[in-house]
């Protein structure tokens, strides 16, 4: 089985692509999408978005790191999917997922469920941008509304030449809702289509991923939220590893404090750790006392000196 970390936009970037790889065997990383409207994306953002493809298009320790792209015009998507993989990513994905309002009103994103007939010209035309040896995949939801198309999308994206396709197994109206994935929607598009289909959502544990195996006859998982709240999530998925203790989880946030520190950015750590310890509270009840006074906080060094304290 692989274990792909899903793309999450604001929120995993190369930093912490590089902790989680470190603490984990992904097998693939999905950037943060970068939106393409009508003109070409320029080298300096694919190397914000990804500084990996100046390693080759790899972390640190060599985990791949494949280019999202969002929009809706497919030449231009075919124009800078050829660039992005000059630029060194390892096949590149397209985003048919991202529920947002701003993402959506553009025509990008989810909002293109509702027209299998463009996802398949987006498809084929990024196809025939990309060289035939490099893996174009696609991510998408069940559909917009309902999951009554889901198969039609699916055979519009292999029909269009995609190498892949991960499956968000929730509707657009769904969001995030727990209660709401259902992996077993996936399991008629496993069946109908040659090309690998990877099952994603709500998998937070050893047993959900089997249970998710079992469900969508997926053999490859992509976990998104559950990584950064459990971040050996996938060391557990894959080969049914313990947890990380909380103690172990305190070496973890030192070792991302320094990533953080030698990057740079005096707002932006505040802000991400924050955002990290909203995740991590799901699963580490101690991650709450120390989250209420890092909320207060507002200082790279003061959150230093109470995560150093702590
Ligand atoms: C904050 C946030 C940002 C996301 N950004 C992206 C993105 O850039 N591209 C994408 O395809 N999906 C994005 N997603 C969706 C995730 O990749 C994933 O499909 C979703 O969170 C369900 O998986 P999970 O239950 O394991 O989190 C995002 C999700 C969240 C919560």
């Amino acid at each position: 089985m692989r274990v792909i970390l899903a793309p999450m936009e604001g929120v995993l970037d190369h930093r912490m692509r590089q902790l989680l790889s470190e603490l984990n065997p992904y097998d693939l990383c999905v950037t943060e999408f970068v939106r393409v409207v009508n003109q070409p994306i320029s080298d300096k953002v694919f190397y914000r978005l990804a500084p990996e493809l100046k390693q080759g298009g790899k972390t640190r320790n060599g985990t791949p790191v494949r280019v999202q792209l969002l929009g809706q015009d497919p030449d231009w998507l075919g124009h800078n999917a050829a660039r992005a993989i000059e630029l060194g990513s390892p096949g590149v994905d397209i985003n048919f997922g991202c529920p947002a309002k701003t993402v959506n009103r553009s025509k990008g994103g989810a909002v293109l469920l509702k027209e299998p007939e463009l996802i398949h010209r987006i498809v084929s035309a990024m196809r025939q941008a990309v060289p035939a040896d490099q893996v174009l995949s696609a991510k998408i939801r069940l559909g917009w509304e309902c999951s009554s198309q889901t198969l039609e999308i699916a055979q519009a994206i292999e029909s269009a030449g995609a190498n892949e396709l991960a499956i968000h197994a929730r509707t657009k109206a769904d969001g995030y809702r727990a209660e709401a994935i259902k992996w077993d929607a996936i399991a008629p598009v496993v069946d109908a289509l040659n090309i690998p289909v990877i099952a994603n959502g709500e998998i937070n544990s050893f047993a959900d991923g089997q249970r998710c195996q079992q469900a969508s006859g997926c053999r490859d998982l992509m976990i998104g939220r559950g990584a950064l709240s459990r971040p050996n999530l996938a060391a557990v998925v894959k080969h049914n590893a313990d947890p990380l203790s909380w103690e172990a989880i305190r070496d973890v946030l030192a070792e991302y404090v320094t990533l953080e520190i030698s990057g740079d950015k005096e707002r932006y750590f505040p802000n991400r750790i924050k955002q990290w310890f909203g995740y991590l509270r799901q699963a580490y009840p101690e991650a709450n006392t120390l989250f209420r006074e890092l909320r207060q906080l507002q200082r790279s060094d003061e959150i230093i000196a109470l995560l150093n304290a702590a």
